[in-house]
């Protein structure tokens, strides 16, 4: 099992310096069941991180494992100028299971593709290339998905892409108002009109956002929050685009995409990617065929709708279905929300938990009065996790919110062992 290489060397060597890893020593994976995945030391770990909110029924699936072989077998790759059944089989599905009339999909192999897809359907749908995003928002790592990035951090390559501009965001915490909700009105939405009318060409084509910002630290807006700001796009003509790349496939809890289950809107483009196939690459933007339809092409992508991607992507789906992932995502979401509430009122570098179903945050602070950010205790959380045999993610501008984001397979045991794991890296913080 041992692997008598050393890994972190190789990497410096062969791979880009860019390639960040967790852990002081970055972690080799071997193997997985479930929940729990394997190095290559033997150690077993809960996976409460799922691969970035990837892997929605876990490490070996055997559902999944048996159609991406047979698939293998018969046909892997034919390119976007083929049909496939496979392909149409999940454009299909997906039609069915999306908000009425969403019946148009586009393929392609990640997020950041899904993004750029949707941002081109809407410019061209609009015939204007102003954009709005929103402060804290991470969108990918291609030229337009950076410049969409609303944290500087991510936002790294230089002079960016024009034509963008930002809306503050609704992350209640830290307000960026100054206001508290819900005496705000959730007037963070509503200074949508005032960003349009002072920094964009008067008609943007889309206004792009996550339904809780994963990357920029589990940002979860309130109730209302997506219902006034499509209300405040709609006088301008402005298409509300649903990154549910982390969001989507029922992790939030209440139906297969959030914005629309959880918050009650049905946005004009949904783009998804990460837990659609379970692992295999996939990224889709979906909406209505007049949109889809007023971008003419020509148009490929190489491995977009790729047979074996295909098969997983109708394999999760209907798993999803045929175990009630949705519902166990909300029961098990639930009780780690409660868990983690329970102790922070044990741990004062808890400064908030937040989130639905299985896309949790935990923001650590210096301590609750100053809020300030708390980046080297959640670095040392992580590590004190990973002695405990659990892996969970970090985000937020300034790294200091864990993120929870297992599979959707997680079970009473598992939650048991996390939130045991959570309380004891807790106490061993300083302070
Ligand atoms: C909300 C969101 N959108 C887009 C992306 C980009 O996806 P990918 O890394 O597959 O390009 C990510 C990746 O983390 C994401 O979290």
């Amino acid at each position: 099992m041992k692997t008598l290489k050393n890994n972190s060397e190789r990497a410096k060597k062969h791979l880009f310096a860019a390639q960040t890893t967790y852990y002081e020593r970055p972690l080799t994976l071997v193997d997985g069941e479930g929940t729990h995945v394997r190095d290559d030391e033997g150690n077993e770990y809960l996976d409460a991180f799922g691969g970035i909110a990837t892997n929605t029924l876990g490490y070996g699936d055997h559902e999944v494992a048996r159609a991406v072989a047979e698939q293998a077998k018969k046909l892997t790759h034919v390119s976007t100028l083929y049909l496939t059944d496979e392909m149409l089989d999940l454009a299909e599905k997906i039609a069915e299971i999306a908000p009425e009339g969403m019946t148009k999909s586009f393929m392609s192999n990640s997020g950041s593709e899904a993004n750029e897809t949707a941002a081109l359907v809407a410019r061209t749908a609009k015939n204007s290339v102003d954009f709005l995003a929103l402060e804290y928002a991470y969108h990918g790592r291609t030229l337009y998905t950076v410049a969409l990035a609303g944290q500087s951090n991510w936002r790294n390559f230089g002079p960016q892409m024009p034509h963008v501009a930002f809306v503050p965001s609704p992350y209640c915490y830290r307000c960026p108002m100054g206001l508290t909700y819900p005496t705000c009105e959730i007037a963070c939405a509503k200074a949508a009109k005032r960003v349009i009318e002072t920094q964009t060409n008067g008609a943007p084509a889309a206004m792009i956002a996550e339904t809780l910002a994963g990357v920029g630290g589990i940002i979860t807006p309130p109730p209302e929050y997506f219902k006034v700001l499509k209300e405040a796009l709609a006088p301008f003509g402005t298409l509300l685009i649903a990154d549910e790349v982390q969001a989507g496939w029922g992790r939030m809890g209440d139906g297969i995409f959030g914005m629309v289950s959880t918050y009650g809107v049905v946005p004009d483009i949904i783009t998804s990617a990460k837990g659609l196939a379970s692992g295999l690459p996939i990224g889709i933007t979906i909406t209505r065929p007049e949109l889809a339809d007023v971008f003419k092409g020509p148009h490929i992508n190489t491995f977009g709708g790729n047979p074996l991607s295909s098969r997983a992507a109708r394999v999760t789906i209907e798993t999803i279905e045929k175990k009630q992932l949705v519902a166990n995502a909300k029961r098990q979401g639930n009780r780690l929300l409660a868990g983690l509430r329970d102790l922070q009122r044990r741990f004062r570098t808890i400064g908030e938990v937040r989130g639905h179903g299985l896309m949790i945050g935990v923001e650590l602070v210096k301590d609750a009065q100053s809020k300030a950010y708390a980046p080297a205790e959640a670095t040392q959380f992580l590590e004190e996790m990973r002695k405990r045999n659990v892996l969970v993610g970090k985000g937020g501008r300034f790294g200091n919110v864990i993120r929870i984001q297992p599979p959707l397979i997680f079970d009473d045991a598992d939650a048991t062992e996390f939130l045991h794991a959570f309380e004891e890296s807790m106490a061993a913080l300083p302070g």
